[in-house]
């Protein structure tokens, strides 16, 4: 079976939209970002669309706030790849719109003036998501005048996943609101994108109880609505430095054996109030924390194994995320595709 989503590097038989969803602060700006760069590294020209307004995609990459406009943001040194990025802004997008279906240029500044594009992007919640997506899934059908593709691929720094299935099936959001006509039209040609294998929704998890389970949660949405999943991302993954024995040893209670070993290190002798005496428990409390942390997320990777999709994992990166970090997890990403 070909998964959508598998096989995103080195192959031209990509989902070409990639949508990047996860619970809040596990790292979708981040992981949508280095996929945009490991694309970009294979030499394809993509677009990183962001669509919360929160200008995350330029503070990554220590650029100006995007204007709305496709800007280039990276060049992928070697292979002549880039990145371009946009961030949607529904207001604009419904400007654009209008201009496009009912040639409404100046009418349309009227209709701001008026306050009724705000009106429509602030009180339509389901308009304002046919709009963004809409505008993402133009850029994914765009072609230039040879007839190629303008972009080799989108991605899209998406919503949480508790409101992913929601903002991408715009079709029933945009029922209620036109049965016929353009915006119907529009809906039906946004959707016919987003179901088909072009389209893959990746979810971004760390290795804890509540992302984890948000993440099965959000796929059995998903398929439900019959939007294509892509793969999982294990995002901030911590090294273990312990093996198995040692493990056990943590969790198990060996006061006075480390009390003793600390003091033939020579960190004084094992009496009350000696310097070993004082360290045993720090250093006991540490062991046993990281010890059942190791444990937790042997916990979470289970249920993340029975999901049975293809998966990314990320290393936590101690110094946080820059440019060079950005492109550390790139080259992650693309090491993981070829060790498939
Ligand atoms: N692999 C990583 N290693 C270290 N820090 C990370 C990693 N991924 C993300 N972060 C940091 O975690 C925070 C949240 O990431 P972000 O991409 O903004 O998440 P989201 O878009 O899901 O809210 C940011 O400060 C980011 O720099
Ligand atoms: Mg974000």
């Amino acid at each position: 079976m070909r998964v959508p989503g598998g096989e995103w590097l080195g192959s031209d038989a990509v989902s070409r939209l990639q949508v990047v969803s996860g619970k809040g602060g596990t790292g979708k700006t981040t992981v949508a970002a280095a996929l945009a760069l490991a694309l970009a590294r294979e030499g394809k020209r993509t677009l990183l669309v962001e669509v919360e307004g929160r200008q995350g995609l330029a503070q990554l990459f220590g650029a100006e706030a995007l204007p709305y406009e496709e800007r280039k943001i990276a060049v992928a040194p070697g292979g002549g790849g880039e990145v371009f990025a946009l961030a949607i802004d529904a207001e604009r997008a419904l400007l654009d719109y209008l201009q496009m279906f009912y040639k409404l240029g100046s009418a349309g500044r009227a209709l701001k003036k008026l306050g009724a594009i705000d009106f429509a992007t602030t009180i339509a919640p389901g308009l304002r998501d046919v709009l963004l997506t809409g505008k993402a899934c133009e850029a994914v059908r765009r072609k230039d005048k040879a007839g190629r593709y303008v972009y080799d691929h989108v991605i899209m720094d998406a919503p949480p996943t508790g409101r992913i299935t929601r903002f991408l099936n715009v079709n029933d959001e945009v029922a209620g609101l036109a049965r016929f006509g353009p915006i119907h039209n529009q809906a039906q040609a946004v959707m016919k994108v987003l179901k088909s294998p072009e389209t893959a929704v990746h979810l971004v998890t760390l290795l804890e109880e509540m992302p984890v389970q948000e993440t099965a949660d959000g796929i059995e949405e998903l398929r439900q609505a019959g939007l294509p999943v892509g793969r999982v991302v294990v995002n901030m993954v911590r090294p273990h430095h312990l093996d198995e024995d040692t493990l056990r040893a943590a969790a198990g209670d060996h006061r006075t054996e480390v009390a003793r070993a600390l003091s033939r290190a020579g960190l004084g002798g094992a009496r009350r109030g000696g310097l070993a005496e004082r360290l045993v428990d720090p250093l006991l409390t540490q062991a046993a924390e990281h010890a059942s942390r190791v444990e937790l997320e042997r916990a979470q990777r289970t249920v993340l194994t029975d999901l049975d999709l293809p998966t990314y994992e990320l290393p936590l990166l101690g110094a946080g995320v820059d440019l060079a970090g950005l492109y550390e997890l790139a080259k992650e990403l693309r090491k993981q595709t070829v060790a498939e």
